[in-house]
């Protein structure tokens, strides 16, 4: 199989992989956008977001962090909103006009292969997408040709999974319980968050100047809340619209099992950790 075939198959597979969980991502979109607003001012700030700005949102999916630029750059700038799956970018585009913004553009397409004129924007975003697209490569090389010069990108991506408890837990949980591949469709959210391989991805795209920071979190959070099914809802989407309700069940009871062993006093204690690799053009 050539370069090109075996790209076009993960595309394909990554597009199907998505179009399953964007009812879930639109369901939750407004509780996420909340859980994960701590994530935007770093990366917005890494990208040097500023009133006035033509920025390109990546993997946007049901809409952040593109709709928090579209209220920071304002009336004389735009946010153009980006995604592979039209049904997740369906979302973004839904909230943006149930907020009445008016400063944005759509585009479905892949990161890889952008259809826009070189020196197009003055800052690039993408908060965790980077991860599923089959080359990264090509990716930070159309990053920086949409770029003008002096233009900014900054890429948020989890960090090792060892570091993150969600992944530890989830991805064990289904494997050993619902015999569910947790990487299934080029899912695999922790494949760049070692340090160093975003500044890697960044030297070869060619742009100048360029960082990595991390991002670290310590969420306390209530076991009886039942945190984990949202998660699960986001992580295997149509999965368990198939599975029986004793199988639900299990896999429920296995979650909570794995997160008391986290209970430390009254709160299960999570460990969350995301990078940012940013560079210049
Ligand atoms: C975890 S979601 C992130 C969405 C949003 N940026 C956020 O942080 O909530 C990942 C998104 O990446 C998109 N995606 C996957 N592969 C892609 C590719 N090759 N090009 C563009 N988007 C892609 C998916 O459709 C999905 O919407």
């Amino acid at each position: 199989m050539t370069n090109e075939t075996d790209t076009a198959k993960q595309q394909q597979e990554t597009r199907e992989n998505w179009a399953l969980r964007a009812g879930q991502w639109n369901a939750q979109a407004d509780h996420l956008a909340k859980l994960a607003r701590g994530l935007n001012e770093p990366l917005m700030a890494a990208a040097g977001v500023q009133p006035g700005h033509q920025v390109l949102d990546l993997a946007s999916g049901v809409g952040e962090p593109a709709l928090s630029m579209a209220a920071l750059v304002g009336p004389d700038g735009k946010v153009t909103a980006s995604d592979l799956v039209p049904e997740m970018l369906a979302g973004t585009e839904r909230r943006a006009r149930e907020q009445g913004v008016a400063n944005m553009a759509f585009q479905v397409t892949p990161m890889e292969e952008l259809p826009f004129a070189d020196d197009s924007f003055d800052a690039l975003t993408c908060r965790l997408g980077l991860m599923y697209t089959p080359s990264p490569e090509r990716a930070l090389a159309q990053a920086r040709r949409v770029l003008r010069p002096g233009g900014r990108a900054a890429f948020l991506v989890w960090g090792p999974k060892a570091d993150n408890s969600q992944f530890i837990i989830v991805d064990r949980i289904l494997q050993e319980v619902a015999g569910i591949d947790p990487h299934e469709g080029a899912f695999t959210p922790t494949r760049l968050g070692e340090d160093g391989a975003l500044n890697q991805l960044f030297a070869a795209a060619g742009f100048t100047e360029f960082e990595e920071q991390p991002l670290r979190f310590s969420p306390r959070v209530d076991l009886e809340s039942n945190f984990w099914r949202p998660q699960l809802a986001l992580r295997i989407g149509d999965n368990l619209k198939t599975m029986s309700e004793t199988e639900y069940q299990r896999l429920d009871d296995a979650m909570r099992d794995a997160y008391r062993d986290l209970v430390d006093g009254d709160r299960v204690q999570l460990q969350v950790h995301a990078r940012i690799g940013a560079g210049t053009v």
